[in-house]
């Protein structure tokens, strides 16, 4: 896949560095550039890989350019790579949540630019991410192939077909973390109300969430028949689903996901919105 360059290297570019390592490929073909002269240096003594401050540099020795700061800054770091030269024979991959793939290439100077927009969430910094992304019309097969062996190294990468659907992404896996913990904080102090320990009731909602989130990732069974299978007519699990059911929570589920579909679509709109 040739030469890669990290520009920003937070949280989710180290999760990329260390999964692209580990699936093989060499630490000499990856650079990562930071704001800060002492980032460099920490980014290059936990990864081995070369680093700096030199963004153009960093793209220029590049084929393929992970553009990981965050959205705020992308539009002036953008702007300061449109005089590096042949832009146009490089893929570039964005992480940056509400950053659209047309105010990339705007900002980068070139419409005809291959650009892929992902959106990954914060378990991609163990390598168990889930993420969505999106192809802009000038990405070749090859570099779309390129694009998925990067996004893998965080971990499941999957493709939408239109750039709108990466606002659902972000309501579903992008923010979906933050609806687990929820439920198991919920389900935790549910415990303690129910008279387990603050510690058992934490231990019990945890190992819940990764016993069946381990099931239904490896099984290949739907949730849906999961759940079937442990409610047994008449039994506890049936009355808690009842109670679900009747207050339902498939509504408020969906309220709060469009809820974050309309917040991502307004973000993209107003930093989007800088020329
Ligand atoms: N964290 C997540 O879970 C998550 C989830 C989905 C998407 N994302 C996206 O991932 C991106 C990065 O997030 P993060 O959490 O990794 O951020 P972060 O920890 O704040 O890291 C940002 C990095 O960008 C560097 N940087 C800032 N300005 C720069 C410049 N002009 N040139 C080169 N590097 C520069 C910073 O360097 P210094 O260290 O020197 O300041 C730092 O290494 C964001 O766009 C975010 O939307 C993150």
């Amino acid at each position: 896949m040739g030469k890669i360059a990290f520009i920003g290297a937070g949280n989710m570019a180290r999760a990329m560095i260390f999964g692209l390592i580990e699936s093989g490929v060499s630490a000499a073909d990856i650079i990562g550039t930071t704001a800060s002269e002492a980032s460099a240096q920490a980014l290059h003594d936990a990864t081995g890989i070369a680093t700096g401050t030199d963004n153009q540099h960093a793209v220029a020795s590049a084929e393929t350019v992970i553009l990981a700061v965050k959205p705020q800054k992308m539009r002036d770091v953008c702007q300061a790579l449109q005089r590096v030269s042949g832009l146009e024979n490089k893929l570039f991959i964005s992480v940056a949540a509400g950053i659209t793939s047309d105010s990339m290439a705007h900002w980068l100077g070139n419409p005809t630019l291959a650009i892929i927009r992902s959106m990954p969430n914060t378990p991609a910094q163990i390598q168990l991410g889930a993420i969505g992304a999106y192809a802009n019309a000038n990405t070749s097969a090859e570099q779309r192939d390129t694009a998925h062996r990067v996004l893998s190294s965080m971990g499941l990468a999957v493709w939408v077909e239109a750039e709108a659907q990466i606002d659902a992404v972000t309501a579903l896996s992008g923010s979906g973390a933050a609806y687990v913990y929820l439920f198991c904080e919920l389900m935790q102090n549910a415990g303690e109300q129910l008279g387990l320990s603050a510690d058992i009731s934490a231990q019990l909602a945890a190992q819940t969430f990764k016993g069946a989130g381990a099931m239904l990732v490896d099984s290949q069974i739907t949730a849906k028949q999961l759940r079937i299978n442990v409610t047994s007519p008449n039994g506890t699990t049936e009355q808690a689903l009842k109670v679900f059911a009747n207050r339902q929570l498939d509504a408020i589920v969906l309220e709060a996901m469009s809820a974050a579909n309309q917040r991502s679509q307004q973000l993209a709109a107003e930093l989007g919105s800088q020329e």
